[in-house]
C-alpha cells in the first residue's frame, strides 16, 4: 500500500522548484528555507525521495558539502528523513517539538490559532485515505451523487452509535458535509422566521449565526461550567414556547460542560410538555478525556422522536474532510435528504470513503486524540495558572476548550492586543448575544502543547503591555470553530 504513494523528485526538479539565486548567501540555507517552503505550502508532498545529494550538487553547480549542509539542515529541523542505504525523504516535524513548528509560524496569517477549537489531523489519515482511494474505483461506476450518504459510512455511524448505547439502524442517519451542514439543514426544516429558538449562553458561534439567518427569535438560557440547570431550561421552553432547542449535552462549546444523565432526563421531560424539538450537537462527544467509555447519547433519553442528534468527524479525526452526519427517525432523515439538494446534493464519496475507513481504526485513532488533547489540556492549564494566575476557569472533563474569566474588562480588547503579539483569540461576545460575555475568553487546547506555552506567553504579554507597536491590526479576528 505505502510503496504505491512513494515517489521522488529528480536534482533538475528540485533545482527548478526551488530556483535559489546563484548569489544566495549562505546558498546552503537558502536552499534549505526553499525546500522548507515548498513542503509547508503543499507544492512538495511529504515522503517524496530527494535527489542523491552529489546528483543535486551538479546540477544546481555547487559543491557537495553545500547540499549536504542544506540537507542537514533540514533533517535537523525535522524536514528530512533519512534512511541509511535509500536516501533522504521528505518529512513534516514532529508538531509536539519546539525546534521549528509549524503551527508557530506558517498560520496563513502568521498568527498562532487560538481562535479555532480544531485539532490537527491524526496520523492514521494518510493511510485511510490510501486506502479510500484504493476502494474508489468501485463507486466511481456509479454517478457519485447519494443524498443520504454511502452506505458503507452510514452502517459505520450507526453501529457506533449502538455502541454507545443508542441502538440506531442506517436508515437513520444521513450524512452531511460538516456538522455546520447538518446544523443549517436540521434548523432549515425546524425553525421558521420568528420561531423561538433555544440555545445555550454561551453557545457555539455559529449555531447563533444559523438561526440569525432563519429569522428565528432567539432564547439564551444561562449555563456555567458547571452545567445546566434543569429547572431554568425547563422554565425557558415554557416561557418562550420554543419550537427548537439546541443544545450541547456532551462537552458544550465553549464551557466543556457534560450534562449529568438526570438533567438528560429532565430536559427530555420539559420538551416533550412544551413539544419542543431538540437538536443534539454532539460534535465533541467522543473526546471525552477522563471519563473512560462516559455516558450515554442524549438520544437515549428520547421517547417520542423529537431529538436530532449531531454529529461530526471534525474533532476525533480532521475537520478538513468536512464529513458530519444527522441522527433521526427515518422519515425527517428522508425530508432532509430531499431538502439539502439546494445546497449540496450529497457529500463527497473519496471523503466519506475516508472517514468509513477511519471508524476502522477507532480505537487506535480515539486513543492517540484522547492522549494529544490531555497532555494539551495539562499544558494550558498550568500555562495559563503561572502566566496569568488571577484568571478563573474550571478544567473540563472533555472536549477540547476552557472557559475563561479574564480580568482586562474587554475581551475584544484583550483579544485586538492579542492579535498585535501574534495570537488569534476567541472573545466571549462570540459565544454570546447581544454583545454579552465580555468578561470571558474561549481558549482551546487543541494545539500541541509547545504552542499553547508560547500562545500564553503571548497572551500574557498582551494583558500587561496592551497592543504590541506596529502589531498586526484587528481584522484578523473572524470568529471560527
Ligand atoms: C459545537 C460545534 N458544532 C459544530 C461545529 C462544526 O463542525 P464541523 O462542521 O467541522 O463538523 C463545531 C466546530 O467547532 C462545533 O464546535
Amino acid at each position: 500500500m505505502k510503496s504505491g504513494l512513494m515517489r521522488y523528485l529528480s536534482a533538475a526538479q528540485v533545482a527548478r522548484l526551488t530556483a535559489v539565486p546563484a548569489e544566495a548567501r549562505p546558498y546552503y540555507r537558502a536552499l534549505a528555507d526553499a525546500v522548507r517552503a515548498l513542503i509547508l505550502d503543499g507544492r512538495l508532498p511529504v515522503r517524496v525521495r530527494m535527489p542523491a545529494e552529489r546528483h543535486l550538487a551538479a546540477t544546481l553547480g555547487v559543491s557537495r558539502t553545500t547540499v549536504t549542509a542544506a540537507y542537514d539542515l533540514l533533517r535537523e529541523r525535522g524536514y528530512l528523513d533519512s534512511r541509511q542505504g535509500s536516501g533522504s525523504w521528505t518529512a513534516l516535524p514532529d508538531p509536539s517539538s519546539t525546534a521549528d513548528n509549524p503551527w508557530l509560524a506558517t498560520g496563513q496569517d502568521g498568527l498562532i490559532q487560538l481562535h479555532a477549537a480544531a485539532p490537527p489531523a491524526p496520523s492514521a489519515l494518510r493511510e485511510a485515505m490510501a486506502e479510500a482511494v484504493e476502494d474508489l474505483p468501485r463507486y466511481g461506476m456509479g454517478n457519485g451523487y447519494d443524498p443520504m450518504g454511502l452506505p458503507v459510512l452510514r452502517e459505520r455511524i450507526a453501529a457506533r452509535y449502538t455502541a454507545r448505547g443508542l441502538a440506531t439502524l442506517p436508515d437513520q442517519i444521513l450524512v452531511t458535509t460538516g456538522s455546520q451542514h447538518a446544523l443549517h439543514l436540521a434548523m432549515s426544516l425546524l425553525a421558521g422566521p420568528g420561531d423561538p429558538v433555544l440555545v445555550e449562553s454561551p453557545t457555539y458561534t455559529h449555531a447563533i449565526d444559523v438561526a440569525r439567518q432563519r429569522g428565528a427569535r432567539i432564547v439564551p438560557v444561562g449555563i456555567s461550567h458547571e452545567g445546566w440547570q434543569a429547572d431554568l431550561v425547563a422554565c425557558a421552553l415554557r416561557q418562550s414556547a420554543a419550537r427548537v432547542a439546541y443544545l450541547m449535552p456532551d462537552f458544550q462549546n465553549p464551557t466543556g460542560a457534560l450534562m449529568d444523565d438526570a438533567t438528560r432526563a429532565a430536559v427530555a421531560g420539559a420538551a416533550r410538555r412544551t413539544d419542543t424539538t431538540i437538536v443534539i450537537d454532539e460534535t465533541w462527544a467522543e473526546l471525552d478525556l477522563d471519563g473512560g467509555d462516559g455516558h450515554a447519547p442524549m438520544a437515549a433519553f428520547d421517547t417520542d422522536n423529537r431529538m436530532v442528534t449531531i454529529g461530526s468527524a471534525s474533532k476525533l479525526w480532521w475537520g478538513g474532510l468536512r464529513i458530519g452526519w444527522l441522527r433521526a427517525g427515518t422519515a425527517l432523515i428522508r425530508r432532509l435528504a430531499v431538502r439539502r439538494a439546494a445546497v449540496d446534493i450529497a457529500s463527497p464519496v473519496l471523503e466519506q470513503l475516508v472517514v468509513a475507513r477511519l471508524f476502522d481504526r477507532l480505537e487506535e485513532t480515539r486513543a492517540e486524540r484522547l492522549r494529544g488533547l490531555r497532555a494539551s489540556r495539562a499544558t494550558l492549564v498550568a500555562a495559563l495558572r503561572e502566566r496569568l494566575p488571577a484568571w478563573q476557569f474550571a478544567v473540563p472533563r472533555g472536549g477540547g476548550t476552557l472557559w475563561v474569566r479574564h480580568d482586562c474588562g474587554s475581551a475584544v480588547s484583550l483579544c485586538e492586543a492579542a492579535a498585535t503579539r501574534g495570537v488569534r483569540l476567541a472573545a466571549g461576545t462570540w459565544f454570546g448575544l447581544e454583545g454579552t460575555l465580555e468578561g470571558y475568553v474561549r481558549v482551546p487546547y487543541t494545539l500541541p502543547p509547545p504552542v499553547l506555552e508560547e500562545a500564553v506567553e503571548r497572551i500574557a504579554a498582551a494583558r500587561e503591555q496592551g497592543p504590541a507597536a506596529g502589531g498586526r491590526p484587528a481584522d484578523a479576528l473572524v470568529p471560527m470553530v
